[in-house]
């Protein structure tokens, strides 16, 4: 049976995040430049975007671009804000046709002019889309967006518009770029590094973390199906006991 017929239709997270690793290893391995392995990358969010809105997936979250990034040489970081402008500008009618919506997460205003405005064109253009959703972060990090959502916080308990006490996990939630999309059910890193990288730190609370060593530009449909069959395999317990988990499968069952 091939990996795509052992998804379960019925137990689809509504969101899945991946932290898009291993772009410079994957071109230093074929003796070619890190740009190459960015270049490469392309392919493996296609593949993965198609996949996921095929399956039925509501949100699709790519870590693109971090915030400690911006400390790269000055020459790669060029060449990926090029890279982006153009990948925004080519993939629109692709998004338009498998009724994508695109979204940006992340300080956008840090971005170069021609990247804003191709981003903002395109998210515009494919606002209307009813199928997945795209997220792309972009010169994101995490503590980035919590110290955002502090300060917006703190001045609107300063004017009045909230007060202290109403603080609560939902209004958190809210101040975040995230606001609207729910938490990532599974979280997926690539090219075989465990850890964050300060992404999503708020949102990844209860999510389910998969790692692959597999370098992102050989990320293909079939990885993606593999790490979501481990994900619908896993028992999500919430802190409960396994018994309770199985005692509320059966209740409903029954
Ligand atoms: C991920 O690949 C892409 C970005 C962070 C933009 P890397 O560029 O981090 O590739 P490695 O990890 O050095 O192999
Ligand atoms: C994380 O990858 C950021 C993105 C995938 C955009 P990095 O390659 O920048 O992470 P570290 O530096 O290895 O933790
Ligand atoms: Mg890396």
């Amino acid at each position: 049976m091939d990996l795509k017929e052992q998804i379960n239709s019925e137990k689809l997270p509504q969101h899945i995040a991946i932290i898009m690793d291993g772009n410079g290893r994957w071109a230093k391995q074929k003796g070619n430049q890190r740009i190459f392995g960015h270049k490469n990358g392309v392919k493996a969010v296609r593949e993965v975007t198609e996949a996921a809105a095929e399956i039925g997936i509501k949100f699709l979250t790519l870590y693109a671009f971090s915030t400690e990034n911006w400390n790269r040489p000055k020459f790669e970081i060029d060449a990926l804000m090029q890279l982006l402008v153009s990948t925004i500008h080519a993939e629109t009618k692709t998004l338009m046709k498998n009724n994508v919506r695109l979204m940006a997460i992340g300080n956008k205003e840090s971005l170069p002019e021609p990247v804003q405005k191709n981003l903002y064109e395109s998210i515009e253009k494919t606002s209307q889309n009813t199928g997945l959703t795209l997220v792309l972060a972009l010169s994101y990090s995490s503590r980035w967006e919590m110290t955002n959502a502090m300060q917006r916080i703190a001045l609107d308990i300063e004017t009045g518009k909230i007060k202290s006490s109403d603080i609560n996990e939902q209004i958190i939630s809210n101040y975040l770029t995230t606001r609207g999309i729910p938490d990532p059910e599974l979280l997926i890193r690539t090219s075989g590094e465990y850890r964050i990288s300060n992404f999503l730190l708020w949102q990844i609370a209860y999510s389910e973390l998969y790692f692959t060593s597999t370098l992102w530009p050989d990320f293909r449909k079939d990885d993606f199906y593999k790490a979501l069959i481990d994900f619908q395999n896993r028992e999500r317990r919430f802190g409960k006991t396994s018994e309770q988990i199985n005692q509320k499968n059966e209740n409903e069952i029954n």
